[in-house]
């Protein structure tokens, strides 16, 4: 007699097979999160012992120089190969042409000195160049008499932004700006002013997005800016002139390249990688963020699994790395 009668209604392959026990489950995972994923975005603020909450981004505080070299410790202990600085420069420092991006000792400089002091070449440090931090109009560069962002004019000075930071020792510097031709113009800069190991990671493809609010309440941007940034980041309805941009920004030297913000834009992730197989980095912009804690706050989810989804579908799209103000609370997860 035959007990087990073949049924043409067996189906051949059984995908839950694998899924049935943890075990079989990491067996089977495809993609891993580390704390080596993780660059964490840190807040600059003067003074001493200062630590100054951001309320658009609850568990996200502004620290002062002494207070960052702590938290570059804490990243150092918990796996996080490299902090991302943005200074909330004072008000009195602020300019129509932001000259206080490249004042050698102005808040970034210092941060980046007290980091170095405090971990050596233990961490990575990320730097942003665009000048939004130090405009009294919270643009990214200069504003010329019709209220246009200038490009070219607006390239020169981020150069001497740029140099000014690798000279502070900056590792890593990330232009976000999004004006023509300013990776190529801060690579030949860096190459002649002989720091030619000092990487630099493009906020290739930045998109003009409603994600941004709270960092600019956190470095100080928010209230001065009159208008939007649509005449300089993208479009978010475009893929194929990310990919333009991106392919830029490689053939004038990035060493890598990071989509911005990061959910929203999972397949320009994507097609990057494809395409050309470089480093890509997403930035779980402050919005994304702020989101997820609004969400759990409400009720909508385990604050932790919502984190942890998040950042896996950023590897998964084919990210190196990811920027995120959950860095700590996730590496900590990880075990890191
Ligand atoms: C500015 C800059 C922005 C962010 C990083 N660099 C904001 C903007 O373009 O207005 C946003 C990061 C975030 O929202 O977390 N050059």
């Amino acid at each position: 007699m035959i007990r087990t009668p073949v049924s043409a209604s067996y189906p051949a392959t059984r995908l839950r097979r694998t899924r049935a026990h943890g075990w079989s489950r990491a067996m089977h995972r495809e993609t891993v999160l580390t704390p080596a994923d993780l660059i964490w975005p840190l807040f600059v603020t003067s003074g001493n012992g200062v630590e100054e909450p951001v309320a658009s981004l609850p568990g996200v505080s502004r620290w002062s120089v002494d207070g960052i070299a702590k938290r570059a410790r804490e990243a150092v202990q918990l796996g996080i190969p490299c902090v991302a600085l943005f200074p909330n420069t004072p008000g009195d420092a602020r300019s129509d042409d932001g000259a206080e991006a490249y004042n050698p000792d102005n808040l970034m400089c210092r941060a980046i000195n007290a980091v170095r002091q405090a971990c050596g070449n233990d961490i990575g440090i990320l730097t942003d160049v665009a000048l939004d931090p130090y405009t009294t109009h919270g643009q990214d560069g200069l504003v010329g008499t019709d209220g246009y962002v200038v490009n070219d004019a607006t390239v020169a000075v981020l150069v001497d932004q740029a140099l000014n930071q690798a000279e502070a020792g900056a590792d890593i510097i990330a232009p976000s700006d999004m004006m023509d031709g300013r990776v190529k113009a801060i690579r030949m800069a860096l190459e002649m002013g002989d720091y030619p190991n000092v990487q630099i990671m493009a906020y290739a493809a930045k998109f003009a997005s409603a994600f941004y609010g709270p960092f600019r309440d956190a470095v100080g941007s928010g209230d001065r800016l009159a208008g939007d940034k649509k005449s300089y980041q993208m479009d978010p309805a475009n893929g194929d002139e990310a990919l333009r941009e991106i392919a830029m920004d490689i053939a004038e030297g990035a060493d890598s390249v990071m989509v911005k913000p990061g959910l929203a834009y999972l397949d320009i992730i994507y097609r990057a990688k494809e395409a050309f197989g470089v480093p890509v980095f997403a930035y779980q912009v402050s919005g994304e963020y702020a989101l997820i804690e609004a969400g759990a706050a409400a009720g909508v989810g385990d604050r932790d699994a919502l984190m942890m989804e998040k950042l896996i579908g950023f590897k998964r799209a084919g990210c190196s790395g990811v920027l995120t103000y959950h860095a700590p609370q996730a590496a900590r997860l990880l075990g890191g």
